[in-house]
């Protein structure tokens, strides 16, 4: 078929936008029950797959990956963690995560490599996944049949769907082209952001440590048993070009070492970037037959690490909706999308704006902050009953 101006026309049940954790969890996950679908990418396959981010992944995305038959790598190389280090002051101090939880722990395993296991996954299906994807829009959404244009390998194509999934990140087109009065939106901005980098070094420690200090915080994390994954708070525009390898690694020594004699390894820097830091919500997460997921719906700090984590549950969530609409025509589940998704996400984004404000300096604070960010952490750290709150938190709830 074409669509009048030359281009094709192509019909799918579920169009997905974006090809990070959730679209490509989605595509996969209604792969699994019968239902088709097209993702659509506008980076190029390896961009998307050599972007470093996330590193810390919950208990039950672990199970969703291992359920979906997504998860032999991740169970391999995948390193469960059972309890994080909070420092200050100088000293280290343990949270025992699966004591505190009844054994929950979470998996240290990059972005990337789930990205990686997923496109394999696609692949293997033989169902699209285009990458490089140009002018993405998306139309009719309130009708029964929503449409997506866009120049894919230099033709114009309109995909014709059941569904449209906005699975486009924070800076994606899908939650812009929803109308104004259709959607209310919550931010809020940090005054600081991450220096992130990787390095050629064993990591020392094996668990990650978060570090709140007088000259900003810091967090020691790890990719492999080779690689250790930093961070450095910074100015949220900050000039990477200001930071040679030996000021990152002086800063990092500063900022982390304990008076127990613990400090990280150094190592050649494989990666550098910096990433700014914001909380944001849209609601509902629905607009007529569009559905957002992940960052495209909700941002939050990395501190808490559950960006990818919620993208996760989203695209869960919205899969068994769209499995109930096609086996049985109910519409119960996914009218309770938005409802259910906000509800997780308010919870993470409390967490994330806590832990993010217990351990960052910030350029407005006066002594009477920084005196009481230190009373939280040594109340923190003495009771088992506010640790279990951190710990359940980290560890995340289950999928519903
Ligand atoms: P994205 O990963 O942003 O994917 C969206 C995709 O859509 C991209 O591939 C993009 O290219 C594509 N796209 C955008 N616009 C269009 C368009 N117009 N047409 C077609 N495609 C489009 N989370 C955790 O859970 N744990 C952590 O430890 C953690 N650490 C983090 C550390 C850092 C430094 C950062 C930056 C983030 C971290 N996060 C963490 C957050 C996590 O990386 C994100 O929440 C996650 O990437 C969200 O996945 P997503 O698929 O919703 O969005
Ligand atoms: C990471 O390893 O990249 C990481 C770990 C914990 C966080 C954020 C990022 O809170």
């Amino acid at each position: 078929m074409s669509t009048g101006t030359g281009g094709r026309v192509v019909r799918t049940q579920v169009g997905i936008v974006g090809a990070g954790p959730a679209g490509l969890m989605l595509g996969h996950l209604l792969h699994l029950r019968g239902i088709d679908s097209v993702v659509l990418e506008n980076r190029t396959r390896e961009h998307v797959i050599e972007r470093v981010r996330a590193g810390v992944l919950e208990q039950s995305t672990v199970d969703l990956m291992i359920a979906a038959g997504v998860g032999d790598r991740l169970q391999r190389e995948g390193m469960r963690h059972e309890g994080i280090h909070l420092a200050f002051s100088g000293r280290r101090h343990r949270i025992d995560m699966a004591g505190l939880t009844g054994g929950r722990a979470i998996t240290i395993y990059g972005q990337h490599e789930v990205v990686k296991d997923l496109i394999d996954a696609r692949i293997a299906t033989g169902r699209p996944l285009h990458f490089e994807v140009d002018g993405v829009r998306v139309l009719d959404l309130t009708a029964s049949s929503p449409r997506i244009h866009c120049i894919h390998a230099g033709r114009s194509e309109e995909l014709v769907c059941d569904f449209i999934a906005g699975c486009d990140g924070f800076h994606g087109v899908c939650r812009p082209a929803i109308p104004a009065p259709h959607l209310k939106t919550y931010e809020r901005d940090y005054p600081f952001g991450w220096l992130g980098i990787l390095a050629k070094a064993p990591p020392s420690s094996e668990e990650l440590v978060y570090s709140r200090h007088e000259r900003g915080f810091a967090l020691f994390s790890m990719r492999s048993h080779s690689i250790t994954r930093l961070y450095l708070q910074c100015a949220p525009d900050e000039d990477l070009d200001a930071w040679s390898d030996d000021r990152i690694w002086s800063e990092l020594q500063l900022r982390l070492h304990t008076d127990d004699g613990w400090r990280p390894n150094e190592g050649e820097i494989i990666q550098k970037g910096v990433t700014g830091m914001r909380s944001f919500v849209a609601e509902p997460m629905r607009f007529g037959r569009l559905f957002l997921a992940g960052d495209a719906a909700h941002i939050v700090p990395p501190t808490g690490a559950k960006g990818l984590n919620l993208a996760m549950a989203d695209v869960h969530r919205l899969a068994e909706g769209l499995a109930a609409f096609y086996a049985s025509g109910s519409d119960t589940l996914l009218d309770q999308y938005s409802d259910r998704g906000l509800r997780r996400t308010w919870r993470a984004q409390r967490f994330s704006w806590w832990m993010t404000t217990m351990l960052h300096g910030s350029p407005e604070d006066d002594p009477f902050d920084r005196r009481r960010q230190l009373a939280e952490l040594e109340y923190l750290v003495s009771s088992r009953a506010a640790m279990t709150s951190l710990a359940e938190n980290y560890v995340g709830m289950a999928f519903d």
